[in-house]
């Protein structure tokens, strides 16, 4: 028995959802799995109607279930970043969850937009590192001079560097935001990739950073990821810098095997390899905290103008919630959701509208059951 938190969140949201929780009850039934969903209503209209995001209460209750699984938030009515920050990145931080892992795989019967590349050439995992890096949310932004003491270190490093002329005097702005980067944190998502590499029986692991450019935050990568690597003489390493690997993912995809990367530029290169996997609505991902509680999601946001018309394709978030019961220890029924989509996708005869078909949302999620229920 499993207690996981639904939320649904915006714009397709709750359809998508609604497909991949039907589809881990019907796998989940099969195998003698019990799943206690709560559901919450977190997202833009609960927002918009009482000004609460993701309250800590709830947090609380969910430090208590074994994961959550949630659809997608972003809307257009609440200005960017509110819902991003105080809903989503506030439940990776506050459960530490800093793996995030994404799969890259072209199935059997999906579109790839690069020439020649057929499912054995795109199979790799990526491990974005999920709790530091950018996101830590420490910057500042400054217009006139109101907040001296910051101004006058930043004004000084500033005119060391460049030539432009600021005065804050005359209300000119100026803006900056910190990386972070520490030794424990990069070597416990380093360690997971390796490890990872170790258990799919892949060889090669490679390190994504801008260490030629970002020095510091870069170059401490670079050396715990040497570090760790002397552990696994067995597997192959190399480093890439982000640019580079951008190049490399459409050119030569059967390269990658492991991807460790820290967390911007994983997000970035993630939206590149869900492209070459067939496109958004295929690429699923976990927020993993191996010692707490995760949180799967589709990687592609909230969609809101295909809100309510049931054509977003619910397969990311069907795949994500195999990722759900596979970290929770359930191989079995994640595997059968999986080989289901496989075999829905390379069928072809029910198809959502972003692979060329006209299939609805909900005919994708009842055909995934469909070859599950065979498959049994
Ligand atoms: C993702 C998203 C998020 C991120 C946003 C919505 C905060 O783009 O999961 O890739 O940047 O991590
Ligand atoms: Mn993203």
């Amino acid at each position: 028995m499993y207690n996981i938190a639904l939320i649904p969140g915006d714009g397709i949201g709750p359809e998508i959802i609604k497909e991949g929780k039907k589809v881990i009850d019907a796998a989940s039934c099969r195998y003698g799995i019990k799943i206690n969903w709560t559901e919450y209503p977190f997202g833009a209209e609960h927002y918009l109607k009482t000004g609460e995001l993701l309250p800590d209460a709830a947090l609380k209750e969910m430090e208590a279930m074994d994961a959550v699984y949630l659809g997608a938030v972003g809307d257009p009515r609440v200005k960017p970043g509110i819902l991003e920050k105080e809903i989503l990145l506030k439940a990776r931080f506050y459960f530490d969850q800093y793996i995030n892992l994404r799969p890259i795989k072209l199935y059997k019967g999906v579109p790839c937009p690069l020439k020649d590349k057929n499912p054995e050439d795109i199979n790799f995992y990526v491990v974005r590192e999920n709790t530091e890096d950018f996101y830590i949310g420490i910057g500042g932004r400054f217009k006139g001079v109101e907040q001296e003491d910051n101004l006058e270190v930043l004004r000084e490093l500033y005119k060391t560097k460049i030539k432009v002329n600021f005065n804050l005097e005359q209300e000119e702005e100026l803006a900056y935001q910190i990386g972070l980067i520490s030794r424990p944190g990069a070597q416990r998502v380093i360690k997971y990739a390796f490890e990872l590499a170790k258990k799919k029986g892949m060889n090669r692991v490679t390190s994504v950073d801008k260490a030629n450019v970002l020095t510091n935050i870069y170059g401490l990568w670079r050396d715990v990821f040497e570090e760790i690597s002397t552990q696994y003489p067995d597997i192959e390493t190399e480093f890439s810098f982000v640019d580079a690997i951008t190049m490399w993912f459409v050119r030569k995809p059967e390269w990658f095997k492991v991807v460790v990367t820290p967390n911007m530029f994983g997000d970035i290169i993630t939206d590149l390899g869900a492209m070459i996997q067939g496109g958004l609505g295929i690429a699923a991902g976990g927020n993993i905290n191996p010692e707490g509680v995760s949180m799967f999601e589709p990687i592609h946001g909230s969609a809101p103008k295909y809100k309510g018309k049931s054509i977003a394709n619910p397969i990311a978030t069907i795949l994500a919630g195999a990722m759900m019961l596979d970290c929770l220890g359930e191989v079995k029924a994640a595997k059968v959701i999986e080989d289901a989509v496989e075999k829905v996708l390379s069928e072809g005869k029910v198809r959502s509208h972003d692979l060329g078909g006209d299939s609805s949302t909900e005919q994708v999620g009842d055909e995934v059951v469909e070859k599950l229920k065979l498959s049994l």
